[in-house]
């Protein structure tokens, strides 16, 4: 009988916990690493903590043995494909943050007695797995391994693209290691597309972020001027949308957010300030997506008239719809600005039970206003019985909320 292959996963959030479901399905032995007990406890206890992962399929690999879970580098060492999906955050300064990245690398440098499939998944600059993982993992590990990556691009929430059906990039350091990445995730992956170097996979994952960051900056603005012309963007979205090519809709909001979006163009202006270059483009959409808060309240403000003393209810303070992920949510700075303004601010999600250390109010008469960021499926305003409800969306069910983003359309 032969043995199964074993996978470790270094990281079991968002893009760890998907590529651990997906490797289960395929019928590989996996090793879940995380350094969060929480992580590993929940696990454990066959609770899945990622949306779209049911516990049901935790819970089975755990009890029969398909899935193992542990906070220690030590199981890893047993593995034939280690798979790293850490995060690669920006600091407190604003820059990219490659700490946790190293830290693991590090961390496998010391178990890995034995050569290895090596993957990464974490999104960083291009260089990243030739300048930094590789020489941080032989320098403790001292074997040849075979380095590989596939920057993963899972869209939490997104019902109809998921691990199998979104193609798959894969860029190596050797022939030997695309050969064998290839081979890995064809085992799960419908399409998986071969490019020619790892800085290839790694610069096309960056660009594909760029490319959302800098449209969603273009229509923002474009909203803006809109406005100013009273001229409902909406409709003109709509409009511009049904051209069948040449075309894709982006829609304005009150900020970018996510582990992403605003994230990833900025490891490609650093990197490419490393070769004396800058991307106007990323700076400008920088700057645009930044002042979205800003220029939202200025529109309440306008709307609805001072805003001092007021008690508001922000409603949906994760970064998108369906999701209960807050990272880099544009709702932290735009409560902060209205706390500012000397508003007393609450806010309520029904996916977020605590957030900064506040829990959510719930929906009730006693605010002045609402203003609605995110529109959960499941979120109710029942109970609602305050003053007037605005909204950022574009695009609400609700005909008695008032767009804040675009101007109301003209009867
Ligand atoms: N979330 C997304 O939608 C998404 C999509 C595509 C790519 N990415 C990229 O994937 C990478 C991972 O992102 P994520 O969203 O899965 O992050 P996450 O925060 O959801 O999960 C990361 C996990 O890694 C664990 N961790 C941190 N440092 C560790 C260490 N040294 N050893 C072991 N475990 C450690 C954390 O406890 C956490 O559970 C990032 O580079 C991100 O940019 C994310």
């Amino acid at each position: 009988m032969t043995e199964k292959v074993q996978v470790a996963i270094i990281g079991q959030g968002y893009v760890g916990l998907t590529i651990t479901q997906g490797a289960l399905l395929a019928g590989y032995q996996v090793i879940g690493i995380d350094k969060s007990d929480a992580v590993i406890e929940g696990l454990k206890s066959g609770k899945s903590h990622i949306e779209g992962i049911p516990d049901s399929v935790i819970a089975q690999s755990i009890t029969s043995g398909a899935l193992q879970v542990s906070n220690s580098y030590k199981e890893v060492a047993k593995a034939d494909v280690i798979v790293i999906a850490i995060p690669t955050p920006l600091d407190s300064k604003g820059s990219p943050d490659l700490s946790l990245l190293v830290s693991a690398a590090k961390g496998l440098g010391e178990v890995l007695k034995t050569p290895k499939l090596i993957i990464n998944e974490s999104t960083s600059y291009p260089g990243t797995l030739r300048e930094l993982i590789k020489p941080l993992i032989d320098g403790g590990s001292n074997q040849a391994h075979l380095y590989a990556i596939s920057p993963e691009r899972v869209d939490p929430g997104n019902k109809s693209y998921g691990v199998k059906n979104t193609p798959r990039i894969v860029g190596a350091l050797s022939n030997s290691a695309l050969d064998a990445a290839v081979k890995f995730y064809e085992s799960f992956c419908e399409k998986v597309i071969p490019v020619s170097s790892a800085e290839v996979a790694e610069s096309a994952k960056l660009f594909e972020n760029t490319f959302r960051f800098i449209n969603i900056g273009l229509v923002n603005e474009f909203a803006e001027i809109m406005s100013a012309m009273g001229i409902p963007a909406d409709e003109v979205l709509a409009a511009a949308a049904t051209k069948p090519y040449g075309f894709m809709p982006f829609h304005p909001n009150v900020g970018v957010g996510g582990h992403c979006i605003p994230v990833d163009p900025i490891y490609l202006q650093e990197r490419a300030k490393e070769f004396g270059l800058t991307s106007k483009y990323i700076a400008l959409s920088e700057e645009i997506n930044h002042r979205m808060p800003k220029y939202v309240i200025e529109r309440l403000i306008l709307e609805y008239g001072p805003i001092t003393g007021k008690k508001i209810l922000v409603v949906g303070v994760s970064y998108k719809a369906n999701i209960s992920d807050t990272r880099e949510s544009p709702a932290e700075p735009f409560i902060d600005n209205l706390r500012s303004q000397g508003a007393e601010v609450f806010w309520h999600d029904p996916l977020v039970s605590s957030w900064r250390g506040e829990s959510s109010s719930p929906v009730s008469g006693e605010y002045d206003l609402a203003v609605v960021l995110v529109s959960h499926s499941n979120l109710s305003m029942n109970g609602w019985n305050g003053g007037p409800i605005f909204t950022t969306n574009f695009n609400t069910d609700f005909p008695n909320w008032k767009p804040l983003i675009s101007v109301q359309q003209k009867s």
